[in-house]
C-alpha cells in the first residue's frame, strides 16, 4: 500500500461554548474560543489516501485530481466561513479541531473511490493539530 498526502489551506471563523453554562466557565474551558464575537484560524488540512500504484501511470490517484475533490468538497464550503453558522456539514456540531476534522473525513470519503481515504489533518495553529484515521464512526458529533 502506498500513501500519498495534498495540503490545502482555508481560513474560517468560530467559537466555542456551551449555551447553557456562564461566560466564566466557557471562557475558562475554550479560553481565547470562546469569544463572544468569533474568531477566525488559518487552517492547514491535510489529507492522506492510500492504495496500489496503477500499473500505467504509476499513481494511486492523480494528486490534482485529489486537490479537486478538497476544493469543492471542503474547501470551497468551509474558507471565509463561521463553522457555527455557513457550513452544513457542521451544523449542530460543536466546531473544535475534533469534530471539524472527523466531519471532513466523513464527507471526503464519500468522494473518493480509487483510492481509499487513510486520514485527515486539521492544522489550527502552530501548536495544535488533531488527525483522525475513521475508526470509530460518529453518527451525531456533539
Ligand atoms: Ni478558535
Amino acid at each position: 500500500m502506498v500513501y500519498i498526502t495534498r495540503k490545502e489551506n482555508f481560513c474560517a471563523a468560530h467559537k466555542l461554548s456551551i449555551d447553557k453554562w456562564t461566560d466564566a466557565k466557557n471562557q475558562q474551558t475554550f479560553g481565547k474560543c470562546a469569544n463572544k464575537n468569533w474568531h477566525g484560524h488559518n487552517y492547514e488540512l491535510i489529507v492522506t489516501v492510500k492504495g496500489i500504484p496503477d500499473k500505467e501511470t504509476g499513481f494511486v490517484m492523480d494528486l490534482s485530481q485529489l486537490s479537486r475533490i478538497i476544493q469543492r468538497q471542503i474547501i470551497r464550503k468551509v474558507d471565509h466561513k463561521n463553522f457555527n453558522l455557513d457550513v452544513g456539514f457542521m451544523k449542530g456540531i460543536m466546531p473544535t479541531t475534533e469534530n471539524i476534522t472527523v466531519s471532513i473525513f466523513n464527507e471526503l470519503k464519500k468522494y473518493l473511490k480509487k483510492a481509499k481515504l487513510h486520514s485527515v489533518r486539521l492544522v489550527e495553529t502552530g501548536k495544535n493539530s488533531v488527525e483522525y484515521f475513521g475508526e470509530q464512526k460518529f453518527s451525531k458529533i456533539q
